[in-house]
C-alpha cells in the first residue's frame, strides 16, 4: 500500500484500493486502460520517458500544446520563482500586473493592439466565453435577438455545455442532447475526400460551401444570429485544411449581416501554422479568438479570449457601478499562468521558434506525403506544422486500425495520437529536420508492420 494511501484512511475502507481505479479519465477507455496502464514518467525536449525506461517521440506537442518542448529551461525558471514571490492572486476587483502585461503582448502578437484579452483556464472556457461575450455584446448595443450561434460540423470548441453546442461530432454530443443550447445551428464541415485527398496545404475546392451560411441566415433571418464560430484548421477531428477562399468568404457574410466571426484557435493559436494565429496565416480577421494550450507550452493550463476593442468598448457604456460582464473564473489570470505564458512568449521570439515551425512546415509536408502508397493509407493533408494520415477502417470496426497504429508506434518510438482512425502529427517547433524525418520513418515501418500482423 503506498504510504500516503493508508494515511488517507484508504486502507481501512479497503485494504487493497489500486489507485490505478480511481481515476476515471477522460476521454479514455478506462477498462481497456486499466487493464494495460501506459504510464509517463517523464519528458524533456521532444521526448517523453515511459515506464519501463522507453524513450518516445513526441509526435503531436503533447495534445497540440507543448510546442516549445517539455521542461523548457525558461519556462520552468518562470514558474518557480514566481510560485515563491506570488502564487495565487484574486481576479476579481484586484489584479498583479504581469497578467496586464501578458494581456498587451498577446493583443500585440495578434497584430491587434487595440484589442482586450480575457483569461480563463482552458480551451473550453474559452470557447463559452466568446459565445457569452458574442450574445452579451449585441445585448448591450440593443440587439437582444442575436442570440443564435453557428457552428461547424465535425468542429471541436471542447466540452463546455456552449462549446458542444456549436460543436460537430455525434459522439461527443449525443448523451447530452438535452443540455444542448438551444438556437444553435451549424454550417457542413469542408472534407471531401473525392475533391481533395492528398492535398498539400490548402486545398482548391471548397470554397463554395461558405455560402451555406447565407442559407441560414436566409432561414433564421440575421437579427436572430449573434455569431458564428470555427477552428481556422479543423484539428481534433483530423487536421482539415479549409479550402482556399472559404475563410475570407465567411468573414464578408458575418461582416454583411452584422454577426460576429469568431475563430477558435485553441491548437492553432501561438504559432503552429509558422504565423503567431491563424488568422495572421490566413490573413483572414475574426471578431473574437479563442487561446488555450500553447500559451504557456502546456506547463500551467490557461485559456482566453481576444476581443476587438468596439466590443470591450460597447461592454463599457453603461453605468460604472454595475459589473460590465457577469463572468471569470477564480483562476483568470493565474500567476503561474502568466509567468509560464510570459516565459513561452520569451522562448518563441529569443529563439525564433514561430519561424522555426514555418521552415519545418515544408519538411514535414514533403516526408509526410512520402506515405501516400503505404498500407491502407485513404488521405494525407498539411497545413503548417500539422498533417493528418487516415487510415481506411477495418471492415466493421472503425477505429481499431487506428488503436493498432498507436500500440505498435510506442515499439517504434513515436507517441501518436489517433482520433478513430486518423492518425494526427504535429512535431514540437524544437524538433530538428532529422527528427520530423524519422518520425515519418517510424509511422512507416509502423503501418508496414500492422499490414503484416
Ligand atoms: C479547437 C479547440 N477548441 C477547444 C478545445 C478544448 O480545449 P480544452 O481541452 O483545453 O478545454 C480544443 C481541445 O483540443 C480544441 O482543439
Amino acid at each position: 500500500m503506498n504510504p500516503k494511501l493508508a494515511l488517507a484512511g484508504a486502507g481501512e475502507v479497503s485494504g487493497a484500493i489500486d489507485p490505478l481505479q480511481s481515476w476515471w479519465m477522460p476521454f479514455t477507455h478506462n477498462r481497456r486502460f486499466k487493464a494495460q496502464p501506459r504510464l509517463i514518467e517523464s519528458a524533456a525536449g521532444a521526448y517523453y520517458t515511459l515506464a519501463g525506461n522507453q524513450r518516445v517521440f513526441d509526435c503531436l506537442s503533447g495534445m497540440w500544446c507543448t510546442p516549445l518542448g517539455h521542461a523548457h529551461p525558461g519556462i520552468v525558471r518562470a514558474v518557480s520563482d514566481q510560485v515563491q514571490r506570488l502564487d495565487y492572486s484574486p481576479g476579481f476587483q484586484l489584479g498583479h500586473q504581469p497578467a496586464f502585461e501578458l494581456a498587451a503582448r498577446i493583443a500585440a502578437l495578434a497584430g491587434r493592439p487595440a484589442d482586450r484579452v480575457f483569461f480563463v483556464n482552458s480551451g473550453s472556457e474559452a470557447v463559452d466565453t466568446a459565445l457569452k461575450i458574442a450574445i452579451g455584446y449585441h445585448r448591450v448595443r440593443g440587439e437582444a435577438t442575436r442570440t443564435r450561434v453557428i457552428g461547424r460540423e465535425r468542429g471541436y470548441h471542447g466540452v463546455g455545455l456552449g462549446g458542444l453546442s456549436v460543436g460537430g461530432i455525434g459522439v461527443n454530443r449525443k448523451m447530452f442532447a438535452p443540455m444542448m443550447m438551444p438556437g444553435v445551428d451549424h454550417l457542413p464541415h469542408t472534407y471531401s475526400p473525392q475533391h481533395m485527398r492528398f492535398s498539400r496545404g490548402q486545398p482548391l475546392w471548397g470554397a463554395h460551401l461558405a455560402e451555406d451560411l447565407e442559407r441560414l441566415v436566409a432561414l433564421h433571418d440575421a437579427s436572430t444570429i449573434a455569431a458564428v464560430i470555427v477552428e481556422p484548421v479543423q484539428g481534433s477531428t483530423g487536421v482539415i485544411v479549409p479550402p482556399r477562399g472559404y475563410l475570407e468568404r465567411l468573414r464578408e457574410i458575418c461582416s454583411k449581416h452584422g454577426i460576429l466571426l469568431i475563430f477558435d484557435e485553441v491548437i492553432t493559436g501561438f504559432g503552429r501554422l509558422g504565423k503567431p494565429f491563424a488568422a495572421q496565416y490566413f490573413g483572414v480577421q475574426p471578431d473574437l479568438t479563442t487561446f488555450a494550450k500553447a500559451v504557456t507550452n502546456g506547463v500551467v493550463p490557461m485559456g482566453g479570449v481576444v476581443a476587438r476593442g468596439e466590443i470591450y468598448d460597447a461592454f463599457m457604456n453603461g453605468p460604472e457601478h454595475v459589473i460590465e460582464f457577469f463572468h471569470g473564473y477564480t483562476y483568470s489570470g493565474h500567476p503561474l499562468a502568466v509567468a509560464a505564458a510570459h516565459a513561452s512568449l520569451d522562448a518563441m521570439i529569443d529563439q525564433r521558434l514561430i519561424e522555426r515551425a514555418a521552415e519545418l512546415a515544408g519538411v514535414l509536408e514533403d516526408a509526410v506525403h512520402t506515405l501516400r502508397d503505404e498500407p491502407h493509407v485513404a488521405d494525407i493533408r498539411n497545413l503548417g506544422l500539422a498533417a493528418a494520415v487516415e487510415l481506411e477502417p477495418l471492415a466493421g470496426q472503425p477505429g481499431a486500425r487506428g488503436q493498432r497504429v498507436f500500440a505498435r508506434g510506442l515499439d517504434e518510438g513515436i507517441l501518436l495520437r489517433v482520433s478513430g482512425d486518423i492518425i494526427a502529427l504535429a512535431p514540437p517547433f524544437i524538433s530538428t529536420e532529422d527528427e520530423v524525418r524519422a518520425m515519418i520513418e517510424s509511422l512507416r515501418r509502423t503501418l508496414r508492420a500492422i499490414a503484416a500482423d
